[in-house]
């Protein structure tokens, strides 16, 4: 078990990078398309369907991280009341795994009231404000540094 732990971490790590990118792509051609009023497009469709696919890998690879391969978590459940006393510990816990949750659940369920929108403006706009919001909150839980956890930015 303790081999599989690294290639999967090095899977999420670069996964993240995905993720970053089909968000780009969906916002881009969300604005694009709101601006010039052009017809949702399969390449919107398909950035949509990507940035998904690419989240719930994410969180299929993080839960199993979480609760079987990290030793980092695994300390952290333990002894959680331990755990919530030290920000790096609690960071991994409970902000990360929590809040990216929360933003594949905004993510998806953005994604199917986008497909619902009967006409381009309104699946443009409905994009665009689901991939927003959850990019967001993804994007504030990756360990760039700012919540005070920093990790490699590219993994081997
Ligand atoms: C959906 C968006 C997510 C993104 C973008 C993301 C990103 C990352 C990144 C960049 C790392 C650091 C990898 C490294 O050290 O090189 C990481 C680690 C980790 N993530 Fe995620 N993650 C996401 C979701 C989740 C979820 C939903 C969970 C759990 C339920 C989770 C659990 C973990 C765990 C346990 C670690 C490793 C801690 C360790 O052993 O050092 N992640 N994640």
């Amino acid at each position: 078990m303790d081999s599989l732990y690294s290639p999967l971490l090095v899977l999420h790590s670069w996964n993240r990078w995905a993720i970053l990118i089909f968000a780009l792509f969906v916002i881009v051609s969300s604005v694009s398309g709101l601006s010039r009023k052009t017809g949702y497009s399969v390449f919107q469709k398909k950035s949509l369907f990507y940035y998904i696919l690419t989240l719930h890998l994410q969180l299929l690879g993080g839960l199993i991280l979480y609760f079987v391969l990290s030793p980092v978590t695994t300390m952290a459940l333990n002894d959680f009341g331990a755990a919530m006393k030290d920000s790096t510990a609690r960071f991994w816990a409970v902000e990360h795994a929590f809040v990216n949750v929360v933003a594949v659940v905004i993510a998806q369920a953005g994604s199917i009231i986008t497909k619902r929108k009967s006409t381009d403006r309104g699946k443009h706009r409905s994009a665009l404000i689901w991939t927003v919001i959850s990019i967001v909150l993804i994007f504030a839980m990756i360990p760039f540094g700012m919540m005070g956890v920093e990790r490699p930015w590219f993994r081997f």
